[in-house]
C-alpha cells in the first residue's frame, strides 16, 4: 500500500494527466467492446473476507487509470489513480485494501458487504469510461420462518415471514415439496420475504419452508406446519343395524362431520338432550321400547370456528314404515308414528298400557317420553347458543320408566360404544 501523501504535489500530476489525455485521445480510441471482468478469490463469487480483481478486458496498456467507488467520476469517490512507472496515488475513497496494477486492474482484499457498489474506471488517455457493479456476498446462515400464528381459521389471512440474511439473492417458498409461485391467492413481497395468503383454504395447510440462495450457498429453513381450522359445514349419520329394527335389535348411529380439529359431538332425542350427555360420535342402543324411537339428532361443533352442523335420523319400530336414515321431515315423523301405530298396534297398545300404569304410579314430573329437559340444571342446549354444551352436565338417566333420576353431576361421556338406553318397566 502506498502512502496517499506520495502524490500530494498536485501541480505536476495534473499536468501529466492532461498531457496524457490529449495524447491518448488522438492515438487510442475507446474500444467499444471493452468491459471489466470480476475475478473472485475464492470462486465462485466475491465474498466477505475474500478478494476480487476488477480487470479491463481485453487487457490494455494505458498510461493512466482512475478508479471510483461510484457509478461516475465523483471526486469524493475516487479510490486511486494508477500511473505507469509512477504507481498508485490514493483518493478519498481509498480504504487501505485497494491496489492498482499496471494493467489498470483494481484488486480489493478483505471484502466487506458494503464494498458492494458500482465501480467506475476512467482512462484519460483513451477517454474510455466503464462501469461495473460489484456484489459481495456472505455465506448464508439458515433462515427461519416466523408468523404471528401458524394456525389460521379458514377464510382468514395466513402471513409467513422468512427471516433471511441480507446477502440473500433469491428466496423461494415451498409447501410440501412444491415451490410456491405468486399468483392465485399467494402473494409474495419484500423480495419474497413475506408470504401472504388471504382467504386461506384447507389446501393451504401443510409444511412450509423457505430457501435462500446466493452464488455462494443455498440454505433451507426448518419446516413449519401451518394448520387451517375449518368446518363443520354438514354432518351426517350412518345407521348400522337392521333396516327395520324390531324390539331387541341393536341399532348403532355413527355421526360424522368434516371439520378440523375433529368436531365435538352431542346428541339429542326428540328434541331433548340425552342424559347422561353423550359426546361420542357413536350412539348404540338396543331397541327395548317405543319410547326409544323417534328423532335422534347429532350436533357436531367446532369450538375454534364457532360452527355447528346438525343432522338427524328418525327411528321407528319395524317392519313397515319409518325406518330410515337420513334427514328428517314432518312426513317422515308422521310415517313413523302411523307405521308404528298401524303395524304394531297390539304391541304399542300393550306397551303404552304398562307405560301408562307406570306413569300413574310415578310422583316425578320428568320421565321417559317427556320433551321437557330432564336434567335439573340442564337447559335444552340444542336451542341455546353454540359452544355451551360442553359445560352442561346431565345428571339423570333417560328412559327409566317412572322418571327415576340418577344424579351424576360430572358425568362425562365415555366410550364410543355407550349403550344409551335400556328400558326397565316396572
Ligand atoms: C463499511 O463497513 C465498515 C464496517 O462494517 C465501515 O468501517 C466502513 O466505513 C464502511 N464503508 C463504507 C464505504 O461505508
Ligand atoms: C392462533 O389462532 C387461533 C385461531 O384463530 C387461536 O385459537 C389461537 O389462540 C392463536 N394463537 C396465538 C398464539 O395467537
Ligand atoms: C369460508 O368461505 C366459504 C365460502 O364463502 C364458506 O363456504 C365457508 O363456510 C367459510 N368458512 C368459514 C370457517 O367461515
Ligand atoms: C396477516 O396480516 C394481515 C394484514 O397485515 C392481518 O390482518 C392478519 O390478521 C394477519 N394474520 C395473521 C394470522 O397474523
Ligand atoms: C420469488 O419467488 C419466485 C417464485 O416463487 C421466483 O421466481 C423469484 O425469483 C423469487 N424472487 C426473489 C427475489 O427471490
Ligand atoms: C417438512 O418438510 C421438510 C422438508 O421439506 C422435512 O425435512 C421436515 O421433516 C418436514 N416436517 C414435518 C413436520 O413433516
Ligand atoms: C350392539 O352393537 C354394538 C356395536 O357394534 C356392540 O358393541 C354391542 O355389544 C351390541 N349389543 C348387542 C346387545 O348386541
Ligand atoms: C320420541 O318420539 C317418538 C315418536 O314420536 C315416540 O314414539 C317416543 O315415545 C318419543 N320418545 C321420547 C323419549 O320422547
Amino acid at each position: 500500500m502506498r502512502d496517499p501523501g506520495v502524490w500530494a504535489g498536485e501541480g505536476p500530476w495534473q499536468g501529466l494527466l492532461l498531457a496524457a489525455a490529449v495524447l491518448g485521445s488522438c492515438l487510442q480510441p475507446a474500444p467499444a467492446q471493452s468491459h471489466i471482468a470480476l475475478t473472485p478469490d475464492p470462486p465462485p463469487a466475491p465474498q466477505v473476507g475474500g478478494a476480487v480483481t476488477l480487470a479491463l478486458q481485453p487487457p490494455q496498456s494505458l498510461a493512466v487509470c482512475t478508479w471510483y467507488r461510484a457509478a461516475e467520476s465523483v471526486s469524493s469517490a475516487e479510490i486511486l489513480t494508477y500511473v505507469q512507472d509512477k504507481g498508485q496515488r490514493n483518493g478519498p475513497s481509498y480504504t487501505g485494501r485497494e491496489t492498482g496494477r499496471p494493467d489498470c486492474s483494481l484488486h480489493i482484499t478483505g471484502l466487506m458487504l458494503n464494498d458492494s457498489s458500482p465501480y467506475f474506471l476512467w482512462m484519460p488517455t483513451t477517454g474510455s469510461k466503464i462501469t461495473v457493479t460489484l456484489a459481495v456476498y456472505e455465506m448464508l446462515l439458515q433462515p427461519k420462518v416466523i408468523s404471528s400464528n401458524f394456525t389460521v381459521v379458514e377464510n382468514r389471512t395466513l402471513n409467513l415471514t422468512c427471516e433471511a440474511p441480507p446477502s440473500t439473492e433469491t428466496l423461494l417458498w415451498d409447501r410440501d415439496g412444491s415451490v410456491l409461485v405468486p399468483g392465485g391467492r399467494v402473494e409474495l413481497s419484500t423480495g419474497n420475504r413475506t408470504l401472504t395468503v388471504p382467504g386461506v383454504g384447507r389446501d393451504d395447510a401443510g409444511n412450509y419452508t423457505c430457501e435462500v440462495r446466493n452464488p455462494i450457498n443455498t440454505v433451507r429453513s426448518k419446516g413449519v406446519i401451518v394448520t387451517v381450522i375449518y368446518g363443520p359445514v354438514a354432518a351426517h349419520i350412518t345407521l348400522t343395524g337392521p333396516l327395520h329394527p324390531l324390539l331387541g335389535d341393536n341399532v348403532t348411529l355413527t355421526c360424522a362431520a368434516d371439520s378440523f380439529p375433529a368436531p365435538q359431538f352431542h346428541w339429542s332425542h326428540n328434541g331433548s338432550d340425552l342424559v347422561p350427555a353423550l359426546t361420542s360420535a357413536v350412539l348404540s342402543l338396543v331397541l327395548r321400547g317405543a319410547e326409544q324411537t323417534g328423532v335422534f339428532e347429532c350436533h357436531a361443533t367446532n369450538p375454534h370456528t364457532g360452527r355447528r352442523a346438525t343432522t338427524s335420523v328418525s327411528i321407528g319400530l319395524g317392519p313397515g314404515l319409518g325406518q330410515q336414515a337420513g334427514s328428517l321431515s314432518g312426513g317422515t315423523i308422521a310415517g313413523i308414528i302411523i307405521g308404528t301405530l298401524v303395524g304394531l298396534g297390539l304391541l304399542v297398545f300393550v306397551f303404552y298400557y304398562f307405560w301408562g300404569q307406570s306413569k300413574r304410579h310415578s310422583k316425578k314430573p320428568v320421565q321417559t317420553g317427556s320433551r321437557t329437559p330432564v336434567a335439573p340444571h340442564g337447559p335444552d342446549v340444542t336451542r341455546s347458543g353454540p359452544l355451551k354444551e360442553e359445560e352442561v352436565s346431565y345428571s339423570s338417566v333417560a328412559f327409566r320408566a317412572g322418571g327415576l333420576q340418577t344424579p351424576r353431576p360430572q358425568g362425562p361421556a365415555k366410550a364410543d360404544t355407550t349403550v344409551y338406553a335400556e328400558v326397565k318397566k316396572k
